[in-house]
């Protein structure tokens, strides 16, 4: 963990850069790929620490996985050729790991130990664990399965009708990825729709798998076959220039090859009503992800009202939305965002203590946070709490500070955006 004091004398951003690859989609492409017999590659990988503890996952398990760079080549003897973990398996801060792996590894015929980072054993794994365990799964940990470690005994499993009490596209995954060994059909309803990567990807290996009106249905016993996957850029990485460009004065800055899923680009949609100026070109639908360059300069925003069936469409980019409420003239208020609190630390609590340090005016409320702005920031010393979404927010803020931010753990952007700071060089003007 090392601090480093960010200082900005009146920047302006401009230029092209490319961010890096989808943090989600580059873990699931790892998974269906150790899943499938044969070899997979795949280009644009995300080599953040969270996508690199899901590689050291499917390696304890036997399987062949290669990494240069960006490109990753699995090479698996298909899920039944697995072999049980002599250690135990270690996902460091990575939820989507944690919870994903749960549903794959509940349906094989080994024994097997998941545990993460201190962030892990906080985060509810019960949300998982109970689908799970009505599937037929045997898992056990603290608080009758609620926590990690958790060890699970390898089981045949069946399928089930499960209506989601919360709209998380972990869960859903889980499901749908035990559901793949399952006898019979599982059926997963969604009231708000989630990222839907799974569900994409699953198809891209030749799954059968039908998403009808928020009902998705998988038969399971349906072998996957080996392909190639094309990572797009991750709009949530994405999300932290695109605010930067609309709050730092004079910038334009071009963002290239990024994923505009509509189920993650919730984001482009909140901008836009605050009036950002915002540009969506070269649009590009891709094997199974669209993609699009966006371009972003400096604008005057207004604040609005962020609540229902969006939340889970930019969930992620609260803190960093957060940010530039603080910078648009007027209230804006965001609801019905509790899962924020259980995310890689409790962010309304962080967002809006960190904010407030730098002087905005924001309250937290249960389900999420009320700003009014505009107000001028002043820099001082800030906690990221080990998240790299509230380091990489502070970050940003420290753009619009007449005076240097210090943030204590600089390190933590390595999870989802290991050149975030090489980029923001490539910017600064
Ligand atoms: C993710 C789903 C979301 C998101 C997380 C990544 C995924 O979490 O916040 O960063 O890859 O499926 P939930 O499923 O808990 O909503």
């Amino acid at each position: 963990m090392s601090s480093k004091v960010l200082v900005y004398n009146k920047p302006r951003l401009e230029g092209i850069i490319t961010v890096p690859g989808d943090k989600s989609i580059s873990h699931r492409a790892v998974m269906l790929g150790a899943i499938a017999k044969g070899t997979t590659t795949v280009t644009g990988f995300l080599p953040g620490e969270d996508c690199l503890s899901t590689i050291d996952c499917f390696q304890k398990l036997g399987v062949d996985i290669q990494v240069d760079g960006t490109n990753v080549k699995i090479s698996s003897p298909g899920i039944e050729g697995w072999q049980e973990p002599k250690e135990v398996l270690y996902t460091g801060n990575s939820g989507t790991t944690t919870r994903l792996l749960l549903g794959i590894l509940s349906g094989t015929d080994f024994f097997s130990v998941i545990t993460g980072d201190a962030s892990i054993g906080k985060r509810p794994m019960g949300r998982v664990t109970k689908p799970l365990k009505q599937m037929g799964a045997q898992i056990f940990g603290r608080e009758g399965g609620q926590y990690t470690p958790l060890a699970i005994v390898g089981s045949r499993l069946k399928a089930i009708d499960y209506t989601m009490p919360v709209a998380s596209a972990q869960v859903k995954s889980a499901i749908l990825l035990a559901g793949l060994q399952a006898e019979g059909t599982t059926v997963v309803r969604e009231k708000e729709i989630s990222r839907d990567h799974t569900e994409r990807m699953l198809k891209q290996f030749g799954a059968n798998i039908d998403v009808k009106d928020g009902v998705i249905s998988l038969e399971g016993g349906q072998q996957l076959h080996a392909t190639h996957v094309d990572v797009p850029g991750d709009i949530s990485s994405a999300a932290f220039f695109l605010v930067a460009g609309s709050i730092v004065p004079n910038s334009e800055v071009v963002l290239k090859n990024v994923g505009i899923n509509p189920t993650r680009a919730g984001i482009i949609e909140v901008m836009q009503q605050m009036g950002a100026d915002i540009t969506i070109h070269q649009e590009n639908e891709g094997a199974s992800e669209p993609t699009a360059t966006i371009t972003v300069r400096t604008s005057q925003l207004k604040g609005t009202t962020i609540e229902g069936e969006i939340i889970p469409r930019l969930i992620d980019e609260i803190p960093i939305i957060a940010l530039l409420a603080t910078q648009a003239e007027g209230t804006t208020v965001i609801r019905d965002a509790e899962e924020l609190k259980v995310k890689e630390t409790d962010r309304i609590a962080a967002v809006v203590a960190e904010l407030k340090k730098l002087g905005a005016d924001i309250t937290p409320t249960d389900d999420g946070m009320i700003i009014n702005g505009p107000t001028p920031l002043e820099g001082t010393s800030l906690c990221t709490y080990g998240d790299h979404r509230i380091g990489m927010m502070a970050a940003i803020a420290s753009l619009i500070t007449d005076s240097p931010v210090e943030i204590d753990d600089a390190d933590c952007i390595a999870v989802s955006y290991p050149t975030f700071f090489e980029h923001l060089d490539l910017l600064l003007k």
